[in-house]
């Protein structure tokens, strides 16, 4: 594992079913892949003067051991938690367990669907929310953050 350094480093998560991006539900998620986002993510990193480092999971306990793990590595985390969004509070329980920054972003616009997706039970614990700006909304959360950061 690299240690934190000087330069800014974030860890992008993204939970169950987004390594389906591109073919999943084009209508609501888009056409790029979740490769096109994380590329695009490692090229703001460098024109933004941060080394950003990304990884996907359909598993759970898995996102909560990097997100563990995150805190000898990286000093914020964007994170897409996927439909554990809306039910996991053990995922919660360890963003807010590891105090490091992070930002929620969504794909879509999570309030304007089913009512199942209004509730969030990582908001609280996060800085603030992106939502609802396609591949976007992973952009502007990792431009908040590293302001965040920097602020
Ligand atoms: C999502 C919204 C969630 O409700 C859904 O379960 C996802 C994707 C989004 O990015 O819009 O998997 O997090």
């Amino acid at each position: 594992m690299a240690k934190k350094t000087d330069s800014t480093a974030v860890l992008v998560l993204h939970g169950p079913n987004l390594n389906l991006l591109g073919t999943r539900e084009p209508e609501t998620y888009g056409h790029l892949t979740l490769a096109d986002i994380n590329r695009d993510l490692t090229t703001l990193g460098e024109a933004w003067e941060a080394r950003v480092d990304s990884k996907q999971s359909n598993h759970e306990g898995q996102l909560i051991d990097w997100i563990h793990e995150a805190r000898e590595e990286y000093h914020g985390i964007v994170i897409n938690p996927g439909g554990l969004t809306h039910t996991s509070v053990a995922l919660r329980d360890a963003i807010a367990g590891v105090a490091l920054p992070c930002v929620e972003v969504h794909l879509s616009n999570v309030h304007k669907r089913e009512s199942f997706r209004h509730t969030s039970l990582v908001t609280a614990v996060c800085v603030g929310s992106v939502l609802g700006f396609g591949p976007n909304s992973y952009a502007l959360g990792l431009r908040a953050l590293l302001d965040y950061l920097r602020a």
